[in-house]
């Protein structure tokens, strides 16, 4: 019980039961796969590996999900948090509807509770996003993506 603190590395409590149950929904798995296949094709590219880490960060450690109008735990990163899991689902918390130009333009904390989460309607909004985040990376690309880092 005294391990069960944010992000201590290596967390077992971390990925047994935040990472791994969500595997079994098709809707999620589809997506992590998804993801994966899309994460190869930019590691060449640090900047659009930046913005993949935003997209990661906000959805599989720190998602919520609206069910029956409530915002619920779906992120590995809250849920493996006590703390963290009481605040991001209290009144106190700053929850913003999914969007991924808001969350590729938000670098994320590690340090410590976050500021604000994304929530979705459902799973398959996450796999429903794969498309229009690729299109998002390769209009940056063609623009040039500026200085980008996952962190704040
Ligand atoms: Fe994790």
């Amino acid at each position: 019980m005294d391990q069960l603190k944010y992000i201590e590395e290596p967390d077992m409590f971390h990925d047994i039961f935040g990472h791994i149950p969500l595997l079994i929904l098709p809707e999620y798995s589809d997506f992590i796969q998804a993801y994966a296949k899309m994460a190869l094709k930019y590691t060449h590219n640090e900047k659009a590996t930046a913005l993949l880490q935003r997209l990661y960060w906000f959805t599989v450690e720190f998602g919520l999900i609206y069910q029956a109008g409530k915002a619920k735990i779906y992120g590995a990163g809250i849920i493996s948090s006590p703390q963290e899991s009481r605040f991001s689902v209290s009144d106190a918390s700053k929850k913003i509807p999914f969007d991924i130009d808001v969350i590729f333009n938000n670098p994320f904390r590690k340090d410590d509770i976050q500021n604000e989460y994304y929530v979705i309607d459902q799973l398959s909004d996450l796999a429903d996003c794969i498309p229009t985040v690729e299109q998002h990376l390769q209009n940056l690309i063609q623009k040039g993506l500026g200085d980008v880092k996952p962190v704040r």
